[in-house]
């Protein structure tokens, strides 16, 4: 593809399931007149409870569905997949590949003042202490402390996102947070941003809350930008967006609407383990 070409290609996202549409939305609403596909593995999620060797083989192929798409760019919008294939997925392929980790990273440290960051996320993102590895090779005396909330992901999933269980459950897993001395909170899984409200009222207005998808939509643009293949089109100009998921189409569609700001007309079903 020529550079003149690749202005006009799709920005390819992925996640395990319909939980990066929140990171694709930040996308959506930083860089209007980007087309998008969208894959969300929904066949295979969660990505949280799997091990390291599944999430790279999953990301691969996912990585090679995009490229039949044409993408120019890939965002792993799932923590999970960031942290545990980015750096594989990246070397094997032309096309740039973004994670959420780094952005995240780079938002908590502008974000701290006392240097002591939490971090929540799956069990597979925290027990990989990627985002501790990313934030101490920024800034070494800064302290991280984890914790996975597993039970966060189906929470959300069901619809309980404003339950009082789920009210329950943020105490339950961020007690210890709260306790510690941390001034800022990383939500380091793409469901967490839907639990926000939630976790704000628990933590307190004094926790800097930090969600990745907006820095990632940044870096996005910025890489856009200095590659010179940011889409270039007068404005008003409408951009497309197409819905990929590996099993369960409809569900996703539905809950997709929650998340996503227009209304989705079709989503698509490929078998994503023939890529
Ligand atoms: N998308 C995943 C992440 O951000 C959460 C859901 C899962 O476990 O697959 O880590």
């Amino acid at each position: 593809m020529n550079i003149d070409d690749r202005k006009y290609a799709p920005i390819g996202v992925f996640d395990s399931g319909v939980g990066g549409l929140t990171v694709a939305r930040e996308i959506m609403r930083q860089l209007p007149k980007e087309d998008i596909v969208y894959f969300g593995d929904t066949a295979r999620v969660p990505y949280g409870s799997k091990s390291k060797d599944n999430i790279i083989r999953y990301s691969r192929q996912i990585v090679r569905f995009l490229q039949t798409k044409d993408v120019k760019a890939i965002v792993i919008a799932c923590n999970t997949a960031s942290a545990l294939a980015l750096d594989i997925v990246r070397n094997e392929t032309d096309i740039p590949v973004l994670g959420v980790v780094v952005p995240g990273a780079k938002s908590a440290l502008q974000a701290t003042r006392t240097k002591k960051i939490g971090v929540i996320g799956t069990e597979a993102t925290i027990r990989s202490e990627m985002y501790t590895k990313v934030m101490k090779e920024m800034e070494p005396d800064v302290e991280v402390t984890g914790k996975a909330c597993p039970l966060f992901v189906p929470l959300v999933e069901e619809g309980f996102a404003k339950h009082h269980v789920t009210e329950e459950i943020i105490e339950y897993y961020l007690k210890s947070m709260k306790e510690s001395d941390i001034d800022t909170l990383i939500l380091g899984c793409t469901h967490y941003p839907l639990l926000r409200s939630g976790i704000r009222a628990y933590m307190g207005e004094e926790v800097n809350i930090v969600n990745p998808a907006y820095e990632t939509a940044m870096n996005l643009k910025q890489l856009l930008e200095e590659k010179q293949i940011a889409k270039d089109v007068s404005e008003g100009a409408h951009a497309e967006y197409d819905f990929y998921v590996s099993d369960a189409a409809e569900k996703f569609r539905q809950f997709a609407g929650t998340i996503w700001p227009c209304e989705i007309d079709t989503t698509k079903q490929i078998s994503i383990e023939e890529y």
